[in-house]
């Protein structure tokens, strides 16, 4: 079924106005009491043309479901009750579809709803534009900027639980089909005065709440931080819990919404590590020391914190002590180190925590920057949200630096405001071609001006007193301020001798006075050029630089020396002038659309209309000058087809339809119905009605018409109702009534029918069974003839079956006989057949035999002269392919020590059987050596070369064959036991034994460590690792051994050598024979002469300088299979091996 589309419009059901525009009469109390009426109806949004008022609910109400969110979708600004979404949807709508870029502009003082008002746009703006998972992700990341930026930058205040302590201003990017691409966000003048001290019912940011109460123990360990908030001097005490916020849990959600932005987990770390240490660096204090020159020092009292604060930051703790107690002035040439005293240190300590958190906020945004920062360069259409400051003004003269730029800022936003909604108002007209008339508002230009003019500007002045020369304090500035504004007719102060506020005592003497747009607000002087200056001492910064922490080091550029920077860092003040006069150029090339929050009460309360705080409000966001400019040509305009729609029953030409264009009918309509003509005008798509009281006219007179209608429309139902109900009785009796007839009728023609069919039923009886009387006495007749010229018919027919049967049967004997003759005939004739095949069978075998005889005969000589060499060939052919098919098969295995070969098969092949036999056990020794590594290689060298050496020469020979050739059997390089010998030796080592050293005197064994490198052979203590000898290889001449299973060898040294003094070694080891080829092998590469290796079981060995013959005799096996050494006599060692 089609839906029914209703048109609807802001004036349905209107509670007050939903649009100033049409306050009737417009003044201060009908403003406010249309506020509160719509606000005590849960009304919260109001308009001024296009500008949307919100006032702060302090509750939540169901209107962002997702239900309102599709109730406002594509619907034009009017058609609804006053909703932030409509103003949302328009700005949308009209950046997709008009290719507009947007600025959405949040006013309001603090509380009044300015950061929620910006999520609601945020998350309707999501809601409605494209859907799918890229576009998704990209959502949900510009949406989780919010509670990371909300932790870091927002605390409670005692104005709200929640209040952004920054100015925020966040460009989303859209592609051509309104899809979101992704954002950028600037922040504007973090309050880190806020990170110090915070005034009496306020807290810190909430971060540092979050992770004391969210963090694990684990974390806070980490950290180096305690749960408990009465730790830390920074957490200001009284208020340290809020109601209705549960500080762990939004640890949880903005660890959550790092994650999602896309911090990794190094960089969520390392801003935690930074925010405990700014917690942290509020804990230090320090003591005075007087020192002998009479100056007061400052020392700091408890050196705990301060260590672990460096060990968090990888600071270097003597650097960061240093710090806190020297401040270095650097001149040109020069360098000046004074001393800080207590108060000086107290400052550095403070400026260093508010410099290192407000500049890790800063650091955050560009990295949430980094992030959702689109990824396309294709071009993109912009809609700016701003949510900044309202403007602040403080009781008791408490004003101060902040408060002036917070001001500031407004008022430039003011002057835009009115620049953009004059500039909107007047394009409107000349589009639509109305008159302009000139209106009249008042321009704050001027005190603009009065702040930012270059030259005589109060932040001018304020730069040129930092930088001057001289003592500078705030009361030079103000004496300054004086001098130059005083004739200024928006700034006050009593100081200026010709003051026009001598005698105002309302104003103090450290205080000036600026008449804002919104209102006087005066300024506490107090602080101003210290805020200003916003100094950190140069030794604190290069400090930081110096840090061992990623995120700190970058934090402070200006800290590294090579980048030293004598000029000074441009001030608080310049700095905010500039960013904000970019984001005026920026918000002026937008079309802006305004939301002005308003705050009902003081206490944060829900259904409190506090009027005066609500008229304070509205005179200074300037809201009636707001209406009176956009009533000042005409109040009220729309297009021509909502109007006639919404009025066509107002006239008989145009109801119910109007067949013309819209506007004609509008002309019709508006002159039949008498209005006077300078009430309204005639634009190109829209009516233009000066007076609201014209509009409301319209509205009563279609109220009273609507009525008329409803009236007529129920009387002519009525009517036709009844009509319609008797005409239905009328034709329902009529079909009645033939129903009946018809009923009766049948009823009547059923009995004469069933009388009918009896009388018939009896006549016809009658009639047939006369027939069949007749029809039997037929039927019998009929039956006699039949019987009768039956029989006759039988004699007949036996008769003719007998002739027949006659003459059958001699047309039988007729047939055999003729078939007897027939065979007869054709056997003779096969017979015949048969002797004839015969005979040519006999024939042609005996012609075969006789041509075989010839052909024999005739080749008998050429095969005796050919065949016999051919047969003979051919047979050993055969033999040959079937030795070698059988050899294939029965190959042996391809291992090269098995010695299975197959039987020769043939004599005559005896000498092939065994070269081939030979031949593959060379192939198969190639492929297992082909296997081999280098490293197996070598070894497979070496126990080739042992074997050259020693086999059948050693008895010890066969059971080193098994060993595998380790060499290193001491892990020298790693045991830390040999540390001391391993630093001794810095060659490769070859060989790393235990070995037994052969005492001469007694022949008792002592272990050693027998060393063999590339060139030398060495032998060290095996405790202590301190080498005893070494042995260049080239003095090696003789190794001497026994033929016996001992493992006993002298190690000859060449005579005279210095190694020689002390004489030839008599070892003895296990492994012999792996270290005689060793050393063999090493002294043939190193000194290319072959080692002698004598193999004897009786031979000499210097001792000092004694020969000792080494005699080896066949010993009892007492000791086991151990050999026994005894020296017999001064010139015989015996050695018993048994
Ligand atoms: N539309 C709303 N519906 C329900 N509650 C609201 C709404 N707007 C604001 N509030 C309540 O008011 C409180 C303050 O609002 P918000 O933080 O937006 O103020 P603000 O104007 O951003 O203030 P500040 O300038 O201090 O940041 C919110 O925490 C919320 O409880
Ligand atoms: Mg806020």
């Amino acid at each position: 079924m089609a839906k029914m589309e209703v048109k609807t419009s802001l004036l349905d059901d209107m509670i007050g106005v939903g649009d100033m525009v049409l306050l009737e009469p417009l003044n201060e109390d009908s403003f406010i009491n249309n506020l509160k009426k719509r606000f005590d109806h849960n009304e919260v949004y109001t308009y001024i043309g296009s500008v949307v008022i919100s006032i702060n609910p302090y509750r939540s109400l169901p209107i962002y479901n997702p239900e309102k969110v599709e109730e406002y979708r594509n619907r034009n600004f009017y058609e609804l009750s006053p909703h932030i979404f409509a103003l949302a949807d328009e700005a949308y709508r009209s950046l997709r579809d008009q290719d507009k870029d947007q600025c959405i502009l949040i006013t309001g003082e603090s509380g009044a709803g300015k950061t929620e008002a910006s999520k609601l746009v945020m998350s309707y703006v999501a809601a409605v534009c494209g859907k799918g998972a890229e576009v998704n992700q990209v959502k949900e990341q510009l949406l989780q900027s919010n509670p990371v930026l909300e932790a870091f930058g927002n605390a409670k205040t005692v104005r709200n639980d929640n209040s952004s302590r920054f100015g925020k201003y966040m460009d989303i990017e859209f592609d051509f089909k309104g899809d979101p691409l992704g954002g950028v966000i600037s922040n504007y003048l973090l309050e880190k005065s806020r990170v110090v001290k915070q005034p009496r019912g306020e807290r810190n940011f909430h971060i540092f709440y979050q992770i004391l109460s969210g963090a694990s123990e684990e974390f806070l360990c980490k950290l180096k931080l305690e749960r408990d908030f009465s730790r830390y001097n920074y957490l200001g005490l009284d208020s340290a819990r809020v109601n209705g916020v549960d500080d762990a849990s939004n640890f949880r959600t903005v660890r959550n919404a790092m994650q999602i932005v896309g911090f990794m987990d190094h960089e969520t770390q390392s801003v935690f590590e930074v925010v405990a240490a700014v917690l942290k660096l509020g804990n230090i204090e320090f003591k005075p020391e007087s020192r002998a020159n009479g100056l007061d020092e400052s020392k700091i009292k408890d050196k705990n914190e301060l260590k672990e604060i460096c060990e968090l930051t990888g600071i270097d703790q003597s650097v960061l002590e240093r710090a806190f107690s020297f401040r270095t002035v650097e001149a040109k040439q020069e360098k000046v180190s004074t001393t800080l005293n207590v108060a000086q240190a107290y400052y550095a300590r403070d400026a260093l925590a508010k410099n290192l958190y407000s500049r890790l906020f800063s650091w955050l945004v560009t990295r949430i920057n980094e992030s959702i920062k689109a990824q396309t360069k294709v071009r993109k259409k912009v809609m700016g949200v701003l949510d900044i400051y309202g403007f602040e003004i403080f009781e008791n003269a408490d004003n101060s630096f902040e408060q002036f730029i917070i001001n500031y800022c407004n008022e430039k936003l003011q002057q835009i405001f009115i620049e953009l909604t004059l500039k909107e108002e007047q394009e409107e007209y000349i589009r639509e071609g109305i008159e302009w008339t000139h209106i009249e508002y008042f321009n704050n230009a001027i005190i603009c001006d009065l702040i930012e003019n270059n030259q005589t500007g109060i932040l001018a002045m304020l730069d040129e007193e930092c930088l001057r020369p001289g003592t500078v304090t705030d009361d030079t500035f103000l004496e300054k301020l004086n001098q130059v504004c005083a004739t200024h007719q928006h700034f006050e102060s009593r100081m200026s001798k010709c003051s026009r506020f001598l005698n105002d005592t309302s104003l103090p003497h450290s205080c000036f006075r600026i008449q804002h747009y919104a209102g006087k607000v005066m300024y506490q002087v107090e602080g101003f050029v210290d805020k200003n200056n916003d100094l950190l001492y140069r030794d604190l910064s290069q400090a930081m630089w110096k840090a061992n922490h990623s995120l700190i080091k970058a934090l402070f550029p200006e800290g590294n020396p090579a980048k030293i920077n004598l000029k000074r860092p441009p001030t608080a003040g310049s700095q905010f002038k500039a960013s904000v006069a970019t984001l005026m150029k920026n918000l002026q090339t937008k079309n802006p659309n305004y939301i002005r929050c308003i705050k009902p009460n003081d206490k944060k309360a829900a259904h409190i209309f506090n009027e005066a705080l609500v008229c304070h409000q509205i005179r200074y966001l300037g809201l009636l000058e707001n209406v009176r400019v956009r009533r000042a040509g005409y109040a009220f305009r729309q297009p021509y087809e909502p109007c006639l729609e919404r009025y066509k029953m107002l006239c008989k030409q145009t109801w119910p339809h109007w067949r013309g264009p819209a506007r004609a009918g509008v002309e019709v309509l508006f002159n039949e119905l008498g209005i006077p003509e300078d009430e309204f005008s005639f634009g190109r798509s829209k009516i233009f009605i000066r007076n609201p009281r014209t509009l409301f006219k319209l509205e009563d007179l279609r109220k009273q018409r609507l009525e008329d209608l409803a009236t007529l429309i129920e009387k002519i139902y009525r009517g036709w109702k009844c009509r319609t109900r008797f005409l239905l009785m009328k034709k329902c009796q009529i079909v009645i009534a033939s129903w009946y007839r018809r009923y009766a009728q049948q009823k009547k023609y059923q009995k004469i029918k069933s009388s009918a069919i009896t009388v018939q039923s009896y006549i016809r009886g009658w009639k047939a069974r006369k027939v069949l009387r007749e029809l039997k006495h037929l039927k019998r007749c009929n039956e006699a003839a039949t019987v009768i010229a039956a029989y006759w018919h039988g004699t007949q027919a036996r008769r003719e079956l007998r002739r027949l049967k006659d003459e059958a049967r001699n047309k039988h004997a007729i047939a055999v006989i003729w078939a007897f003759w027939l065979g007869y005939k054709a056997r003779r004739e096969l017979k015949r057949l048969k002797e004839e095949a015969r005979r040519k069978h006999a024939v042609a075998v005996i012609w075969a035999y006789w041509l075989g005889l010839k052909v024999r005969r005739e080749y008998r000589k050429f095969f005796r002269a050919n065949a016999g060499r051919k047969i003979y060939e051919f047979t050993l052919q055969r033999l040959m392919q079937k030795y070698f098919l059988e050899m294939k098969n029965k190959m042996p295995s391809l291992s090269p020590i098995d010695k299975n070969w197959p039987a020769r098969p043939y004599l005559f092949l005896d000498s092939t059987h065994k070269e081939l036999k030979r031949i593959f056990h060379l192939w198969r020794c190639k492929k297992y050596r082909d296997q081999f590594t280098d490293q197996q290689k070598l070894i497979y060298e070496e126990k080739l070369e042992a074997s050259e050496l020693f086999k059948d020469k050693k008895a010890l020979y066969p059971a080193s064959v098994g060993q595998p050739f380790q060499g290193a059997y001491l892990e020298i390089s790693e045991n830390p036991k040999y540390k001391k010998l391993k630093d001794a030796v810095d060659e490769k080592i070859i060989i790393a034994e235990v070995v037994n050293k052969i005492n001469r005197a007694n022949g008792k064994a002592a272990s050693r460590i027998f060393l063999l490198t590339k060139n030398n052979v060495l032998l060290a203590d095996q405790k202590s690792g301190t080498i005893k000898s070494e042995v260049p290889l080239g003095d090696v001449t003789k190794v001497s051994m026994s033929s016996q299973n001992d493992g006993f060898f002298a190690v000859h040294l060449k005579e005279g050598s210095e190694a020689a003094s002390k004489g030839d070694f008599l070892l003895s080891s296990d492994h012999l024979i792996e270290m005689a080829t060793k050393l063999y092998r090493t002294t043939l590469s190193q000194t290319k002469q072959k080692l002698n290796i004598e193999i004897s079981d009786e031979f000499l060995v210097q001792f000092k300088q004694d020969k000792v013959c080494v005699k080896f005799i066949q010993g009892s096996q007492k000791n086991g299979n151990i050999p026994t050494c005894k020296r017999k006599n001064n010139r015989l060692l015996e050695v018993a091996v048994p």
